[in-house]
C-alpha cells in the first residue's frame, strides 16, 4: 500500500518531485521528449490542486558525481516552460549548496548526479533536497530501479506519494506480473548483460523466452556456435550454458542471421545460416527463417513482452528484425508491454506506440518488475505510507 496523489493535500504546499528527464538531447536540444510529455499529468493535477511551489528534480546520463555542462537540465526546463503555460525557473546551483528557492511556481533543480551523494544515497544530500518542500512526488518510474537519494532516500524525510505515470506503470506493468494471460512470451534483446539475470528469473513464467541483439550472441556462443566477430559477454557464457540447459525448447534461438563485413552503418552483408558466418564477420540482426520462426510462437500468445532490440535497428540494413517483430506485436491482440528503453525507441520509431496496450518509460526499471523483484522506489513508497499514517 502507498499513497497516491489523490490521498495528499497539496493546498498551499511546496512539493518536490523526481521526474526521470533522462531524455535524448543532442547539441542542446531534446530529440524525443516523451519522458516529459508523460509527467504532465501529475504537474496538471498538483497545479489544478494548489500546490504552492513544484520543484522538479531528475538525474540526465551519467555524469559520476560531477559537474558537466553537456549533461545540464537547463535544456528540459527549457521545454517545461514550452509546454506548461506557467512560469518556469531553473535553479543552476548545486542542490546541496542552494540555501533558499525563489517564490517560482516550478522549478527545475539541477542534475541530481552531479553530487555524488546522488548514487551513494547519502542521507544528508536527501535531507537538502526534502527541506525544500512539504511533500514528496515520486513520477520517476525509469529510474525506480536505483537506490538514489532522491529516489528512495529522500522518503525517510518527508511524506510521499506516487505521481499518475509511476502508478500507472505500477499497476499495468504489476498486473502482467502477477497474473500474465497465458502463453506468455518474453522478448528479450539488446546489449546489456544484465538481462541475464532478467532472463534468469523470467525462465519458470514464460512459455517462451525469444532471444536476440548481442544476448542472442552469447547464448549463440555458450552453445558452442562461431560467432566468429560478433560482440558477446564473455562473463555470461556460464549463465547463459545453464539457462539453454534448464530452458530446452522454451528458449528460441536466431538459426539465421544478417552478418556484415564491419561494424558500420553502411557495411557489406548478407544473410547467412549460422554455419556460413564469414570469417571475422559480425551479427547485426536476425535472418528472414528467424524473424518467421519468433512470429510463429508469437501468433497464438495472449500476453507479449518486449526488452531490447533484435538487431541494430537505428541502420535501415540491420532493422528489419526489430521492425517486423514490432509491427507483429502491434497487430497481435495479446496484452503487449514494452519495456521502454531501446525497444520503446524502436515502437515509436516506426509509430505504433498507440497499437500496444503500454510502452513503459522505463526500461531497466519494468524489466526489473517483470523479473519478479519490487522496485526500490515502490518499497520506499510503502514503507513511507506506514510511517506517516496517522
Ligand atoms: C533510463 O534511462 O533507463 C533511466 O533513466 C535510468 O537511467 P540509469 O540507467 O542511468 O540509472
Amino acid at each position: 500500500m502507498y499513497n497516491k496523489l489523490e490521498d495528499m493535500d497539496f493546498k498551499d504546499k511546496k512539493v518536490i518531485m523526481r521526474a526521470d528527464y533522462n531524455v535524448p538531447i543532442k547539441d542542446g536540444k531534446i530529440t524525443d521528449d516523451s519522458r516529459i510529455q508523460k509527467t504532465l499529468p501529475t504537474i496538471k493535477y498538483l497545479l489544478e490542486n494548489n500546490a504552492s511551489q513544484i520543484i522538479l528534480m531528475s538525474h540526465l546520463g551519467k555524469p559520476k558525481g560531477e559537474i558537466k555542462k553537456d549533461l545540464s537540465l537547463e535544456p528540459v526546463s527549457k521545454r517545461i516552460r514550452e509546454i506548461v503555460n506557467e512560469k518556469v525557473y531553473f535553479e543552476q546551483g548545486l542542490i546541496r549548496e542552494i540555501d533558499k528557492l525563489p517564490e517560482a511556481k516550478i522549478i527545475v533543480l539541477e542534475n541530481t548526479r552531479f553530487d555524488p551523494g546522488e548514487k551513494q544515497n547519502d542521507p544528508l544530500y536527501a535531507q537538502n533536497m526534502a527541506s525544500f518542500a512539504d511533500i514528496f512526488v515520486l513520477d520517476a518510474f525509469g529510474a525506480s530501479h536505483r537506490k538514489h537519494a532522491s529516489v528512495t532516500g529522500i522518503m525517510q524525510h518527508l511524506p510521499a506519494c506516487a505521481g499518475k505515470l509511476m502508478q500507472k506503470e505500477l499497476e499495468i506493468i504489476g498486473k502482467v506480473v502477477k497474473n500474465p494471460k497465458k502463453p506468455f512470451i518474453a522478448i528479450i534483446g539488446g546489449a546489456k548483460a544484465d538481462k541475464i539475470d532478467v532472463i534468469k528469473n523470467l525462465l519458470p513464467k514464460v512459455d517462451s523466452l525469444i532471444i536476440g541483439g548481442i544476448l542472442a550472441n552469447t547464448f549463440l556462443k555458450a552453445k558452442g556456435v562461431d560467432i566468429k566477430g560478433s560482440k558477446y559477454d564473455q562473463d555470461t557464457l556460464d549463465v547463459a550454458d545453464e539457462i539453454i540447459e534448464v530452458g530446452g525448447s522454451k528458449i528460441l534461438l536466431p538459426e539465421d542471421v544478417i552478418a556484415a563485413g564491419s561494424f558500420l552503418k553502411d557495411a557489406e552483408y548478407k544473410t547467412v545460416s549460422l554455419d556460413e558466418i564469414p570469417q571475422d564477420w559480425l551479427i547485426l540482426d536476425i535472418g528472414p527463417e528467424t524473424i518467421a520462426k519468433y512470429k510463429e510462437q508469437l501468433k497464438d500468445s495472449n500476453t507479449i513482452t518486449w526488452g531490447g532490440p533484435i538487431g541494430v535497428f537505428e541502420w535501415e540494413n540491420f532493422s528489419r528484425g526489430t521492425k517486423e517483430i514490432a509491427e507483429f506485436i502491434a497487430e497481435s491482440d495479446a496484452v503487449s508491454v514494452i519495456c521502454g528503453g531501446d525497444s520503446g525507441a524502436a515502437v515509436n520509431r516506426y509509430g505504433l506506440e498507440d497499437k500496444m496496450t503500454h510502452v513503459s518509460t522505463g526500461g531497466g526499471a519494468s524489466l526489473h518488475m517483470l523479473s519478479g523483484k519490487k522496485l526500490p522506489g515502490q518499497k520506499a513508497l510503502e514503507e513511507n505510507y506506514e510511517k506517516y499514517r496517522e
